[in-house]
């Protein structure tokens, strides 16, 4: 279900759109999106803030709105250990802590005032540091152009994992440009049958810091 979303959302861009089409024939189907209305539930503990400056970046709150009721503050912690290493979110150990205690107090079993809550709000570095700029920079460009609906970090998906891609040109000196071109200009026939469409929209810049961060994968 979360992949049709997923989808969904990639065929939101017109030439992704076009694309599909032509590879499978389809008839245009109606689809009807739900508003984005959905926002995280308000709370005074510092992993709020966290949550809506990093677990936005990818997806919208209805991902954490519709997980089960009742979890405590080891599944959602783990959950967001789970968005870290699986799926690249940046977060500092302290502040998946935090953001795992605010889950588990808005959305789960645990009360603001239980010590491990209390310990675990305590670590968040909310603190900015110059270089999370440049990380939320990349994340965003990943979101909005639909990346993520085709490539995860550590697993295939429509396109090959980024992990991959960074294993294939780890002893290529030309592999940021080479990368950088890829995803300005699309590519076909390097991994599989599957074509991935030109984003031409994006700059020099903006390609050459997505092909670092796939690189550092
Ligand atoms: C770098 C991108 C990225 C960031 C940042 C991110 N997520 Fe996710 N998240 C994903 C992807 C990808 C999925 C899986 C989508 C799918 O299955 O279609 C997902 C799924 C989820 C789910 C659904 C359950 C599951 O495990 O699949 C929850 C809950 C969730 N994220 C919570 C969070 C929280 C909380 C944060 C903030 C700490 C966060 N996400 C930040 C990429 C991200
Ligand atoms: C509609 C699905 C789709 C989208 C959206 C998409 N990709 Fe891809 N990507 C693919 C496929 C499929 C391939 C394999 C193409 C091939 O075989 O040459 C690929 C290949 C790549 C490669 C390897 C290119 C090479 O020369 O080996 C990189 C890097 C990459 N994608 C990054 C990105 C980034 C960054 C974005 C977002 C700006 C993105 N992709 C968006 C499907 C997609």
């Amino acid at each position: 279900m979360r992949l049709i979303n997923k989808t969904i959302q990639a065929l939101t861009f017109a030439t992704i759109t076009a694309l599909f089409m032509q590879l499978t024939h389809a008839a245009p189907k109606q689809i009807k999106l739900p508003p984005e209305t959905a926002k995280l539930r308000k709370s005074k503990l510092p992993g709020y803030t966290l949550a809506t400056q990093q677990c936005l970046i990818c997806h919208s709150a209805d991902y954490i709105n519709f997980q089960a009721p009742n979890m405590n503050q080891q599944q959602w912690t783990d959950e967001v250990f789970k968005m870290q290493h699986s799926y690249g979110a940046q977060l500092s150990k302290a502040d998946a802590k935090s953001i795992g205690a605010y889950l588990a107090v808005a959305y789960g079993s645990a009360k603001a005032t239980d010590p491990s809550i209390i310990a675990a709000s305590k670590s968040a570095t909310v603190v900015k540091n110059p270089a999370a700029d440049t990380t939320t920079a990349v994340q965003a460009l990943l979101s909005n152009n639909a990346c993520l609906s085709c490539h995860a970090i550590d697993k295939q998906l429509v396109g090959p994992a980024f992990q991959k891609i960074a294993l294939k040109y780890k002893n290529d000196a030309q592999a940021q440009s080479k990368l950088a071109t890829a995803i300005q200009k699309g590519s076909v026939g390097k991994w599989g049958e599957m074509p991935m469409p030109a984003m031409s929209n994006l700059s020099n810049t903006q390609s050459k810091a997505l092909s670092a961060f796939v690189l550092k994968q």
